[in-house]
Protein backbone atom coordinates (compact mmCIF):
# COMPACT_ATOMS: atom_id res chain seq x y z
CA UNK A 1 0.00 0.00 0.00
CA UNK A 2 2.48 2.74 0.89
CA UNK A 3 4.33 3.96 -1.57
CA UNK A 4 7.76 6.34 -1.76
CA UNK A 5 9.75 7.61 0.62
CA UNK A 6 8.26 11.42 0.13
CA UNK A 7 10.09 13.13 3.37
CA UNK A 8 11.94 12.68 6.42
CA UNK A 9 11.30 15.34 9.17
CA UNK A 10 13.41 16.98 11.29
CA UNK A 11 12.54 18.95 14.65
CA UNK A 12 15.15 21.89 14.96
CA UNK A 13 14.82 24.56 17.80
CA UNK A 14 16.08 27.14 15.66
CA UNK A 15 15.16 27.21 11.56
CA UNK A 16 17.60 29.42 10.93
CA UNK A 17 20.79 27.11 12.21
CA UNK A 18 19.18 24.37 10.75
CA UNK A 19 19.41 25.70 7.25
CA UNK A 20 22.75 26.83 7.49
CA UNK A 21 23.79 23.25 8.73
CA UNK A 22 22.15 21.86 5.35
CA UNK A 23 22.97 24.74 2.70
CA UNK A 24 26.59 25.32 4.43
CA UNK A 25 28.03 22.62 6.24
CA UNK A 26 26.17 19.63 4.39
CA UNK A 27 25.59 21.57 0.83
CA UNK A 28 22.59 20.82 -0.09
CA UNK A 29 19.46 22.53 -1.83
CA UNK A 30 17.42 24.30 0.69
CA UNK A 31 13.54 26.13 0.05
CA UNK A 32 12.67 29.29 1.64
CA UNK A 33 11.25 28.90 4.84
CA UNK A 34 7.27 28.77 4.97
CA UNK A 35 5.26 29.24 8.00
CA UNK A 36 2.21 26.47 8.61
CA UNK A 37 0.26 27.77 11.35
CA UNK A 38 -2.38 25.22 11.08
CA UNK A 39 0.34 22.59 11.58
CA UNK A 40 1.52 24.45 14.82
CA UNK A 41 5.23 24.84 12.35
CA UNK A 42 7.18 26.36 10.18
CA UNK A 43 9.12 24.35 7.61
CA UNK A 44 12.30 24.67 5.45
CA UNK A 45 12.72 21.12 2.73
CA UNK A 46 16.11 20.08 1.85
CA UNK A 47 15.95 18.65 -1.94
CA UNK A 48 17.56 15.62 -2.21
CA UNK A 49 17.92 13.66 -5.27
CA UNK A 50 16.13 10.55 -3.87
CA UNK A 51 14.00 12.33 -1.43
CA UNK A 52 13.37 15.29 0.79
CA UNK A 53 14.39 16.57 4.54
CA UNK A 54 12.03 18.66 6.08
CA UNK A 55 13.24 20.59 8.87
CA UNK A 56 10.38 22.18 11.40
CA UNK A 57 10.23 24.40 14.00
CA UNK A 58 7.86 25.04 16.42
CA UNK A 59 5.15 28.22 15.17
CA UNK A 60 2.66 29.62 17.90
CA UNK A 61 1.58 28.45 21.90
CA UNK A 62 0.60 24.97 21.29
CA UNK A 63 3.02 23.41 18.20
CA UNK A 64 2.80 19.93 18.25
CA UNK A 65 6.48 19.73 17.81
CA UNK A 66 7.34 21.76 21.25
CA UNK A 67 7.08 18.94 23.82
CA UNK A 68 9.04 17.02 21.18
CA UNK A 69 11.68 19.35 21.61
CA UNK A 70 11.60 19.51 25.40
CA UNK A 71 12.50 16.05 25.49
CA UNK A 72 15.32 16.16 22.22
CA UNK A 73 16.58 19.80 22.77
CA UNK A 74 19.04 19.87 20.02
CA UNK A 75 16.35 18.32 17.94
CA UNK A 76 15.94 14.78 16.44
CA UNK A 77 13.77 12.45 13.50
CA UNK A 78 10.17 13.46 14.22
CA UNK A 79 8.44 11.83 11.27
CA UNK A 80 8.84 9.95 8.07
CA UNK A 81 6.34 10.37 5.28
CA UNK A 82 5.11 7.55 3.15
CA UNK A 83 3.34 8.42 -0.01
CA UNK A 84 -0.06 6.85 -0.89
CA UNK A 85 -1.78 6.63 -3.95
CA UNK A 86 -5.80 7.22 -1.95
CA UNK A 87 -5.66 8.50 1.48
CA UNK A 88 -8.94 7.57 2.61
CA UNK A 89 -8.83 4.17 1.48
CA UNK A 90 -5.21 4.21 3.36
CA UNK A 91 -6.86 5.40 6.41
CA UNK A 92 -10.21 3.02 6.41
CA UNK A 93 -7.18 -0.31 5.69
CA UNK A 94 -5.35 1.00 8.72
CA UNK A 95 -8.28 1.43 10.79
CA UNK A 96 -9.84 -1.80 10.66
CA UNK A 97 -6.33 -3.15 11.24
CA UNK A 98 -6.67 -1.80 14.81
CA UNK A 99 -3.95 1.55 13.90
CA UNK A 100 -4.63 4.35 15.21
CA UNK A 101 -4.84 7.53 13.34
CA UNK A 102 -4.36 11.06 15.54
CA UNK A 103 -6.68 13.88 15.90
CA UNK A 104 -10.22 13.28 14.45
CA UNK A 105 -9.41 10.95 11.39
CA UNK A 106 -9.87 13.41 8.88
CA UNK A 107 -6.96 14.46 6.03
CA UNK A 108 -5.95 17.56 6.39
CA UNK A 109 -4.12 19.67 3.85
CA UNK A 110 -0.06 19.15 4.48
CA UNK A 111 3.05 21.51 3.99
CA UNK A 112 3.15 20.35 -0.04
CA UNK A 113 -0.60 21.24 -0.65
CA UNK A 114 -1.82 17.43 -0.58
CA UNK A 115 -3.93 15.61 2.05
CA UNK A 116 -1.76 14.15 4.70
CA UNK A 117 -2.95 12.03 8.10
CA UNK A 118 -0.54 10.99 10.98
CA UNK A 119 -0.49 7.22 12.37
CA UNK A 120 0.33 6.87 16.33
CA UNK A 121 3.84 6.18 16.84
CA UNK A 122 3.42 3.59 19.39
CA UNK A 123 1.31 1.34 16.47
CA UNK A 124 4.53 1.48 14.21
CA UNK A 125 7.68 0.89 16.23
CA UNK A 126 8.01 3.81 17.74
CA UNK A 127 7.74 5.99 14.50
CA UNK A 128 5.34 8.78 14.30
CA UNK A 129 4.51 7.66 10.39
CA UNK A 130 2.59 10.72 7.97
CA UNK A 131 0.45 9.68 4.48
CA UNK A 132 0.56 12.02 1.97
CA UNK A 133 -1.63 11.50 -0.62
CA UNK A 134 0.62 11.82 -3.82
CO1 LIG B 1 5.95 15.86 7.19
Amino acid sequence: MIGRLNHVAIAVPDLAAGTAMYAGTLGAKVSEPMALPEHGVSVVFVELPNTKIELLEPLGEDSPIAAFLLKNPAGGIHHLCYEVDDITAARDRLTQAGARVLGDGEPKIGAHGKPVLFLHPKDFAGTLIELEQA
